[in-house]
């Protein structure tokens, strides 16, 4: 028997108490469930003991994602139980964000193929620009590049009214924001192209503003010339995939542009400083969010007469996100949230950059953990 504990015996007991488990490096690696994976979901289902999966990673849609999982997992999965990185942009197209940004033409970067062009339009957005619409229409916006690998993928370029401010001579688009939904898959071209457009004299492609590193600007971040927002959906630098060492995420992307953006422009010593809007763990959004879904999934499986959510137990790979997202969030409806790193991941030993409630082997012994807590 796993544990003789009141709730996991009783089904009369609705527990207080929920899981979060992130993905990559607690319950797969890539595409390989990891030994426990499948027991410790079962057993939760089993004892009606809710838990939802929250993962910075991405690039199919929801409902794609959970399919592919449950059958990786062998358990029953739907999205009312899933937060993956770009799910809370859903909110920017459908008007509970801070922004509503549904008719706005966004550019939307990363992933495979045009995935997160139709992701991004299935949550609402009506103006989506890719990178491959853009080389196929520019190809000399960024000399090294395979057309072969966007064409098939770009459609043809709704050009904005171009105002009377100098531009490229082509009809472009103006982008009203940026949004990176999943890895980029061609560092380069997304690079150069994000920079054109913070560079740009407001989102139009193919101008340059003459405002760059202005020292009498107010210091708000951007150039101050009406560039397009950026938004990223995880910040992970490194995450547990295959290889068994920890490989590059979206974070790397962004230290790369970064670093590209602080070169051109003079960076903070010129008083110009990459504004980005950050989602995905360890941010407060994404938590909120999360624990948002949690609450009605576990309204939908215990009824309306539930009771409160008192604790909720991230099981996580990476300190940085999981650990420090559980360690920092504060629930706005009371919640306390527990952080518990397993060591079948990103972290492989010594002390963590974040400390959490406890170190365990692997999401077993994490839910042992908490059950056990729970008495
Ligand atoms: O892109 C996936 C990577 O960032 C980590 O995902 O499941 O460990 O949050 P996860
Ligand atoms: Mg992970």
């Amino acid at each position: 028997r796993f544990l003789q504990t009141s709730i996991a015996n009783d089904q009369s007991v609705v527990p207080s108490f929920a899981f979060a488990f992130d993905i990559d490096g607690v319950l797969l690696r890539s595409s390989k469930p990891l030994p426990q994976a499948h027991r410790t979901l079962s057993y939760l289902q089993t004892h009606r003991i809710p838990f939802i999966l929250l993962t910075n990673g991405g690039g199919k849609s929801e409902q794609e994602r959970v399919d592919q999982l449950s059958q990786l997992l062998d358990v029953s999965l739907d999205t009312s139980m899933f937060v993956q990185s770009h799910t809370p942009f859903a909110e920017l197209a459908n008007g509970t964000g801070k922004v509503n940004l549904k008719d706005k033409c966004i550019l939307v970067v990363g992933g495979a193929a045009d995935r997160c062009r139709r992701i991004a339009e299935g949550y609402g957005f009506t103006n989506v620009v890719t990178p491959s619409d853009i080389i196929t229409a520019y190809p000399a916006i960024w000399p090294f590049v395979y057309l072969d690998h966007h064409g098939p993928f770009a459609r043809p370029l709704v050009p904005s009214v171009v105002s009377n401010q100098q531009s490229s001579g082509h009809p472009t688009p103006k982008v009203d924001a940026i949004m990176v939904f999943n890895e980029p898959r061609d560092w380069a071209l997304d690079i150069q192209l994000i920079i054109d457009l913070l560079l740009s004299i407001g989102g139009h492609l193919g101008t340059l503003s003459t405002k760059n590193g202005d020292s009498n600007l107010p210091n708000q971040g951007y150039l101050q010339d009406g560039q397009p927002e950026l938004y990223f959906s995880n910040p992970d630098l490194l995450w547990a995939a295959s290889y068994h060492l920890p490989r590059l995420g979206q974070g790397g992307f962004q230290a790369a542009l970064e670093g590209v953006f602080n070169a051109i422009t003079g960076g903070p010593a010129n008083n110009v400083h990459l504004h980005r809007n950050l989602f995905g763990k360890p941010t407060h959004a994404t938590f909120a969010f999360a624990e948002n879904r949690l609450s009605q999934h576990r309204t939908a499986l215990q009824g309306s007469d539930a009771g409160k959510l008192k604790s909720v137990y991230m099981v996580g790979d990476n300190p940085e996100s999981d650990i420090r997202g559980a360690n920092e969030y504060r629930s706005p409806v009371g919640s306390r949230w527990d952080s518990v790193l397993v060591r079948s991941g990103v972290y492989r030993g010594g002390k963590p950059a974040y400390e959490p409630k406890v170190i365990v082997q692997d999401v077993w012994d994490a839910v042992r953990y908490g059950l056990g807590k729970e008495g």
